[in-house]
């Protein structure tokens, strides 16, 4: 029996306190089912630390971190202590460095929950967002800082190679659902990057012609969304499409501290990382009322990904064993906070 090493990086806000949940959640299994052996270290960084050593997490994070078997995240940022762009930089540090490319975001309605959208259809997709490249890429820099002529250069990077095994990874996945698959960008008005995204799908939609494939630019695909979210399987978004995507699909499948996430790095030469989709939520931060659910999905995909997929059914159908049964928090109509709807999940485990 195999024991995972898994690093966790709670964060800010309700990132400690949902990543708190969601272990209970694991130590729970672990100590019922014989057949699960995880080992934990916990790394505070964030903000606190920020305050301590003038850094959001150390300089040697990447190679403490390469020894694990995977990472888990609760969520980071907290703009009223310290600019978002320092304490979320680690975090897009690692994805990059790590080379977990394809970030998997499943989002569907679940039993028990209400989609904020009055007549939703069917919700059941997977957003893959293409996690290494693009518009987050920390290409550029300011001339002229802070005088009236300031100017800003943000630089964004699509490579042929980078589109290729996204859109790979994309049709995979398709494959093992509805076999469908829409690509967004905005070749539009974007003639070199987004068009080379158009370029590189035509060159490799042949090698995947059983899977029925169409492309939409960004601003009609927010529109669909909401209008008729049902039409879509696999999405294939760029980093920054696939972000806002993401919550939007959040919104629609109910409440985005539903939804989990998965940064992988296929060829798993290094961790992958396993998180929320959401982020640190200072306005509820504190109050005992985040959703712990996305999280908890979040670990369940990350147990999946280390080849315990019975434990990871067994997560999963206890989620939705509660939400079906109308258990939830406030942000889904319900009235538990996160130690009480986790205490429901173990209740189902
Ligand atoms: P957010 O995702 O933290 O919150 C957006 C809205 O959703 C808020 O109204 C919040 O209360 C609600 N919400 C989010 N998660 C929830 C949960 N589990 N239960 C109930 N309600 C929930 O996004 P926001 O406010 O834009 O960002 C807050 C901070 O989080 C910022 O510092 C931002 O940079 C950071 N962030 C970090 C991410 C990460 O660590 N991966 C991802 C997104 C944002
Ligand atoms: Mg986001």
């Amino acid at each position: 029996m195999p024991t995972h090493k898994i690093a966790l990086y709670p964060g800010d806000g309700i990132g400690i306190e949902v990543l708190d949940a969601a272990v209970r959640v694991l130590d729970h299994l672990q100590s019922t089912a014989g057949d699960l052996a995880l080992e934990y270290e916990r790394f505070d960084w964030g903000c606190d630390h920020h305050d301590r050593h003038g850094v959001a997490a150390p300089e040697d994070m990447l190679d403490v971190l390469r020894g694990f078997d995977a990472i888990f995240l609760g969520a980071i940022g907290f703009p009223s202590r310290l600019a978002d762009h320092i304490s979320l930089e680690p975090l897009i540090r690692i994805r990059q460095a790590f080379d977990q490319f394809a970030c998997v975001r499943p989002a569907r309605v679940m039993d028990g929950v209400q989609s904020l959208l009055a007549n939703p259809g069917k919700i059941d997709m997977a957003v893959v967002r293409e996690n290494s490249e693009g518009e987050y890429i920390s290409m550029g820099g300011v001339y002229k800082t802070d005088r009236p002529e300031e100017v800003a250069i943000q630089t964004a990077i699509h490579t042929r190679k980078g589109i290729e095994r996204i859109l790979g990874f994309g049709f995979d996945l398709a494959r093992k659902r509805r076999r469908r698959l829409t690509m967004i960008t905005k070749s539009n008005a974007q003639r070199f990057g987004m068009v080379l995204w158009d370029r590189v799908l035509e060159s490799v939609r042949g090698d995947y012609a059983d899977v029925e494939c169409d492309k939409l630019h960004i601003d009609a695909a927010a529109m669909d969304f909401v209008r008729r979210p049902d039409r879509f399987d696999v999405v294939v978004a760029s980093n920054l499409f696939g972000d806002i995507l993401t919550d939007l699909s959040g919104a629609i499948t109910g409440s985005l501290g539903l939804n989990p996430s998965a940064n992988l790095d296929p060829t798993r030469r290094h961790p992958s990382l396993f998180e929320p989709v959401h982020g640190s939520a200072p306005d509820i931060a504190g109050k005992g009322v985040a959703n712990p659910v996305g999280a908890i999905q979040s670990a369940a995909m990350m147990l999946d990904w280390l080849g315990e997929s019975d434990a990871a059914r067994r997560i999963q159908s206890a989620v939705e064993g509660a939400l079906a049964a109308g258990e939830s928090t406030p942000d889904v109509g319900g009235t538990l906070g996160t130690e009480g709807m986790t205490d429901r999940i173990i209740e189902r485990l």
